[in-house]
């Protein structure tokens, strides 16, 4: 097995970290900012490789730590959690999504799971709008054109796209980044439509309307926005069936996990041009992505930076070491998943 050097990052108040003796493992890669509160709170070690840990990799550094810091790329399956050490308390993932983790198999040793929940929402909510303008406005073939030197001037023909303004808007999953997104969009004059289990009680979805299948949603979508998160519920909901009950020239942008959309269905529903454009930001697989997404020129496509922005990554940090320390006080923690 490897032995993988770690940087010790000693708490600025040792006092305090001796007296709480709660030793912090923080597995992925942060900011330095975003570093701080678990170096300022906690006897913490950090993740020296500056890249993602393998399982044995996470293992071994998990050493005897009470609490970890994991993230979206660390999965942990039962067999990864009933592997760690006794020790651990407490795993914090550094993300809203928590498909990664097997919250059973936590709950099954007694570990509490926490998340970050809210602090990303509005950043995410951004990245849609993005994606959405992005791929609606055809944005990625306007870089081309201007970066590769293809541009010969203005014409009226050129790079003709789909506006926001006055277009419908259906949001899949009305959760906090989908409120977020709804809220945004009304600022384009787009007219909100949502498909959610349940309808969300008054005043949280404004004049957005409901509807109670994701099929009676979608021939009201000219944008359709996937914010809702994977599960074996949501995995491929965005099949061929689904893609065929949008309008013709409907706009596709996904803000949540890439699994939500089957990508043989978008990517032919592309070809064809029954899907104008998508506009992704997360993707099945990521990085290894169905190639067709990097080659199509009506795919405005990102690396997975809806929630990347200092403040938000500060924002998320400073929830979890909120979350972890009441964990070890026994108090409740918000953002606790199990
Ligand atoms: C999240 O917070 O879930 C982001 O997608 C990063 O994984």
């Amino acid at each position: 097995m490897n032995t993988i050097a770690l940087d010790e990052v000693s708490s600025h108040d040792h006092r305090w970290a001796e007296a709480v003796s709660r030793d912090v493992f923080v597995a992925c890669v942060l900011p330095n900012l975003a570093q701080e509160p678990f170096a300022r709170r906690f006897a913490s070690r950090f993740n020296g490789l500056g890249r993602t840990l393998t399982e044995p990799e996470l293992l071994a550094a998990s050493g005897s730590a009470a609490g970890l810091v994991v993230t979206a790329t660390d999965p942990l399956r039962a067999p990864t959690i009933a592997a760690l050490p006794s020790s651990v308390r407490v795993i914090s993932t550094y993300s809203v999504g928590h498909d990664h983790i097997d919250l059973q198999a936590a709950r099954a040793r007694g570990i509490a799971v926490l998340s970050t929940p809210d602090v990303l929402s509005d950043s995410c909510a951004d990245a849609a709008i993005l994606l959405m303008l992005g791929a609606g406005r055809r944005v990625g073939e306007g870089l081309d054109l201007v970066r590769g030197g293809g541009w010969t001037g203005w014409t009226p023909c050129q790079l003709l796209g789909t506006d926001l303004y006055g277009s419908r808007l259906g949001i899949v999953g009305m959760g906090r980044i989908g409120r977020a997104v709804a809220q945004r969009a009304r600022g384009f004059d787009m007219a909100v439509h949502y498909h959610n289990r349940t309808a969300l009680p008054d005043g949280q979805a404004g004049d957005a309307r409901f509807h109670a299948t994701l099929a009676g949603m979608l021939p009201h979508c000219d944008f359709l926005c996937v914010a809702c998160p994977s599960s074996p519920e949501t995995r491929g909901m965005i099949g061929a069936e689904a893609i065929g009950l949008l309008p013709d020239g409907a706009i596709v942008t996904n803000i949540s996990r890439g699994d939500v959309i089957d990508d043989r269905a978008l990517v032919a529903a592309l070809r064809s041009g029954k899907v104008a454009a998508a506009g992704l930001d997360v993707f099945a697989n990521e990085p290894d992505i169905d190639p067709a997404y990097r080659t199509l020129p009506n795919v405005f496509a990102l690396p997975h930076t809806g929630s990347a922005t200092m403040r938000t990554r500060v924002a998320m940090a400073r929830l979890l070491a909120d979350g972890m320390e009441a964990v070890f006080d026994g108090r409740q923690a918000a953002n606790r998943l199990v």
